[in-house]
Order: C-alpha cells, then sequence, then structure tokens
C-alpha cells in the first residue's frame, strides 16, 4: 500500500481482516486419494499478542496520526485510548493499533468519493467506531450495516449470536458515490395512498415495482442496514475451503451501491478474492492483498480461474510472492514465518501448526508408501538469513531418529561454500537410504532457495496434497477452451 498503489486512485475499500477472534484457523485439505492429511494447513493466526512491535506502534501513535494530519482532541482521544486499553484489555488494544496503522495507509489511498466498509465483529466494532471516527470524522460515519444469519446454534447462555457489523464510512460524506438500492425481490402488498392495497411486482430488472392499479413506477423500498443473507451451503459450488470465506452475495450489494463500472475496488484482507468476484462481475477493476501466500497464490488464483476464467499473466498479475532470489531474502527480511511458509509450500509441503520451541521441525511433505496404512512424511527445516552450517545437517539427522519421519531436508536461503557443500554430502550420506517403492531416496537431503526457483525439488516419492501442477493443467485446459 505505501510503496505500489497510487494515492487517492480507489473508488470503494472492503476490509475483512482477522477480527481478533482468538482463534487460529486452519484449511483443511485432503489429499489425491481423498484422505486427510495428518497434519492441517494454517491459513491465518488470529490471535493478539500484546508484543514489543504493538506497544511501539501504541507509543508512537501521537506521531503518526500527526504525519497524516490527525491533530487536535481527536488525536489525543485516540492515543490515550489505545494506551489505556493496552492495560486492560491488551489483545484488543493490539489488534486496534495494528488496525489504525493500516486504516491510515488505507485511508490515503481512496479518493474523496469513496467509501470504505469495515466487517466486524460485535465484539470489536464499537471499539473500531471510536478509531473511526477518529481517522475518519465522526460525520462522515454513514452505516452500521447488520449481515443476519442462520448457523447452527451454539450451546451457551447468550442470545444466539448470528450477526456480522459492517460499518461504513466516507472520506467526505457529501461527495460519496451513491447508487440506491431497493430491497431485494419478492411480491408484496403495500399501502397506496389512499389507503387501498394494491398490490406491487418487480420489473425485470428486479429493482422497481409497478402499483397495479395505477400503472405508476414504484422503485419499492430503499434497501435498510440489515441484510438477511445465508452464509455459504457447505455444499455450495462457491465454497472454496478458506476459513472465513464471505459469500458473493454480501459484497454485491456493496460493490453496486458504492462504485460505477470501471471503478477500482480495494480489499486489502482479500483472503479468497470474494470481494474480487463481486467487483469483477461488476465491471470493475479491483485489488487485492492478502498477507498468507497461500490464500494468493492457491485458492485466490484457482478461484480467478474456474469461476471467472480469468488467467494469470494474461488477464492480472499477482506481485509480491518471491520470483527470484531477492525476492525471497526480501520476504524473509519482512516476515520470517511467511518466508518459512512459502518454502515449505514450494516443495509441496504443508507447515507445522504444531511447532513447540523444542521441536525442530518447520513442515512436512506427504507421500504414499506401499504397505503402511497411513501417509509417511520427509520433515523439512528451513533457514533464513542466518548462514548454514554442519550443526544445521546434524541436528537434521537428530530429527531422523526423533520424529516419525522416512526422510528430512533442509531448505536454506544462502548456499554454503563449496568446501561447506561438500561437508554436508558427506553428512548426509552417512544417514543413508530409505527402500519405497523398489527405489531408493536418500534420508537426507539439502536445497538451497535459488535450486527451489529453479524448479529442483527434493528426490522422494509424488508429493500428496494438493499441487501446483494440478494448477498448470487446470490452466490448459482453460487455455484451449
Ligand atoms: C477474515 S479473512 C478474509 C476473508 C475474505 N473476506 C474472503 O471472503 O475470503 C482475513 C484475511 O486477512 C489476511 N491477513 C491477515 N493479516 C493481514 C495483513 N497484515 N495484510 C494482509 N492480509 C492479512 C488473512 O490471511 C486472511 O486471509
Amino acid at each position: 500500500m505505501r510503496e505500489r498503489m497510487e494515492p487517492a486512485s480507489v473508488d470503494l475499500v472492503y476490509l475483512d481482516p482477522p477480527f481478533n477472534s482468538k482463534r487460529d484457523y486452519n484449511a483443511i485439505y485432503k489429499d489425491e486419494t481423498g484422505r486427510p492429511l495428518p497434519d492441517q494447513v494454517e491459513a491465518y493466526t488470529d490471535t493478539w499478542m500484546p508484543d514489543a512491535d504493538r506497544m511501539r506502534t501504541i507509543r508512537n501513535l501521537p506521531i503518526l496520526l500527526r504525519e497524516h494530519n490527525i491533530n487536535g482532541h481527536g488525536a489525543d482521544l485516540l492515543a490515550g485510548f489505545l494506551r489505556a486499553l493496552a492495560h486492560t484489555q491488551p489483545d484488543m488494544a493490539a489488534y486496534l493499533a495494528y488496525m489504525t496503522e493500516r486504516l491510515i495507509w488505507i485511508k490515503r489511498l481512496m479518493k474523496p468519493t469513496a467509501a470504505i466498509y469495515y466487517h466486524c465483529a460485535p465484539t470489536a466494532s464499537h471499539y473500531l467506531k471510536v478509531v473511526m471516527d477518529v481517522l475518519f470524522g465522526a460525520n462522515n460515519f454513514l452505516n452500521e450495516i447488520i449481515w443476519s444469519y442462520r448457523r447452527w446454534p451454539a450451546k451457551s447462555k447468550s442470545f444466539q449470536r448470528m450477526h456480522d457489523v459492517i460499518l461504513r464510512y466516507a472520506v467526505d460524506a457529501k461527495s460519496i458515490t451513491w447508487n440506491q438500492l431497493f430491497e431485494p425481490l419478492a411480491e408484496s402488498t403495500l399501502k397506496a395512498d389512499g389507503g387501498k392495497k394494491i398490490l406491487n411486482v418487480l420489473d425485470e430488472s428486479g429493482r422497481r415495482r409497478r402499483g397495479k392499479k395505477t400503472g405508476e413506477d414504484s422503485p419499492g423500498a430503499p434497501m435498510r442496514d440489515v441484510w438477511n443473507i445465508g452464509i455459504i451451503a457447505p455444499t455450495a459450488k462457491e465454497r472454496l475451503g478458506y476459513p472465513t470465506q464471505k459469500p458473493v452475495k454480501l459484497l454485491d450489494p456493496i460493490v453496486r451501491a458504492s462504485s460505477n463500472p470501471g471503478d477500482l475496488v480495494f480489499d486489502p484482507f482479500c483472503g479468497c478474492a470474494t470481494t474480487i468476484e463481486a467487483a469483477e462481475n461488476l465491471g470493475r477493476r479491483w485489488i487485492g492483498i492478502d498477507i498468507t501466500i497461500h490464500a494468493v497464490k492457491r485458492v485466490a488464483r484457482r478461484r480467478l480461474l474456474d469461476r471467472l476464467h480469468l488467467v494469470q499473466g494474461q488477464d492480472y498479475v499477482i506481485e509480491g510472492v518471491p520470483q527470484n532470489w531477492e525476492g525471497a531474502y526480501e520476504l524473509w527480511r519482512q516476515d520470517p514465518y511467511q518466508f518459512q511458509k512459502w518454502c515449505v509450500e514450494q516443495v509441496e509441503g504443508f507447515v507445522n501448526v504444531k511447532k513447540s520451541a523444542d521441536e525442530g521441525i518447520d513442515g512436512r511433505v506427504y507421500f504414499d508408501m506401499p504397505g503402511e496404512k497411513i501417509l509417511q512424511s520427509m520433515a523439512l527445516e528451513v533457514k533464513g538469513g542466518e548462514n548454514v552450517s554442519i550443526n544445521h545437517v546434524r541436528a537434521l539427522n537428530a530429527v531422523l531418529k526423533y520424529e516419525n519421519v522416512q526422510m528430512a531436508g533442509l531448505i536454506t536461503l544462502n548456499a554454503p561454500g563449496s568446501q561447506q557443500a561438500k561437508n554436508f554430502q558427506q553428512t548426509m550420506a552417512l544417514a543413508g537410504y530409505v527402500k519405497i517403492g523398489g527405489r531408493e531416496f536418500p534420508r537426507l537431503q539439502f536445497l538451497t532457495v535459488d535450486e527451489i526457483l529453479g524448479g529442483k525439488s527434493f528426490n522422494m516419492p509424488k508429493p500428496a496434497g494438493r499441487t501446483e501442477s494440478d494448477y498448470d493443467s487446470d490452466l490448459f485446459s482453460h487455455g484451449n477452451a
């Protein structure tokens, strides 16, 4: 947002960030044989700790606000509010600090005519209103939309919680883009002026109703701020298995009401690209951002291809996913954990979600082994910016002993020197081979990021689970269609 996007370029923002639900969402994927993988793929984490970074953001907030021309009592209110909240509800303060910083940058990208829709939960919406009131101005608050849905009831001593909140703000309420929408379909009877009941029906567009008696056009009831829209059904074609995926039906009225064809719609937490689908369907341009490479590279990309027939590189581009060593280095520098995930996914592995301090494994690649009931695996370790040493190889050797794995692989960002590489090979050779399906595979293996980018992978049986090649074959068939 800071470096690649133009200020005042966006017509509409919808964001649905992780809302401090204190849960980790795991997308569960099945391997091609239909057997669930022993571990789950972590999509993203939604737990907030008031770590040193967040506390620094809270402390430095007055400076950040001043830099963005948010001054006076509003700035004092927000800075003081977050400082105090850090004592009473540290995790909420951490979440709000994180979002405040991002909202400031989002606002900078918005045109004066733009609206922002912030999708959140009732547990955070009241705090977020304070933040948004300060950043956008209380007079630019436009709606609190209630998205009401039904789902399986939970056992609790509360009324069933079955709504989300969407806060709608303007950069400038007076010049905001607005297309009036009307309550969706359904024939209904309305009281006509004279108190007589007349039947109102919809025209072909489903938006206008005609009084039968008078024959005059009646636009119907302007859409309310309470929306009854179902969540995505378990068997729906739309369902992609991405945790917290929202229905396109929810995004459709947002895009219709607050943008026009050709406008730029922006979703900075786009997940599996629901906003993008709604925007594309309505002829808008779009930009989506997500921190989870898995969401962008696999789920969203697949959705764009399958549902919208959009081909990466031809119809749109993906940026920020490393294409070369420098890109990989940059990812490691910005976010070592995402770098680790990226490495693991490059070799068709799954990151280890149960990682504990004393367990060195970063991920596993699963495969079928004849005669074994459950999927077998290769353990993976990833080393980022630090120099690799023979100790890393020795540690990997230990993994073979205490982990229930057939093989272990090391991935390093930095390549070892040539003498060091020889030492690695010698030590690894001592670990021997494993025989699978009549073939022998080295038990310890080693790849550099450069080698991975060059298309090299571990010498092992075909990995189980979804692979990039699935997508490439899809790409091919769509290209022919
Ligand atoms: C609730 S989900 C969004 C779901 C989305 N509306 C959909 O329908 O698929 C929140 C998303 O925010 C992403 N995320 C978390 N922190 C982020 C950050 N700092 N920048 C960008 N995306 C982030 C997560 O990876 C996750 O995909």
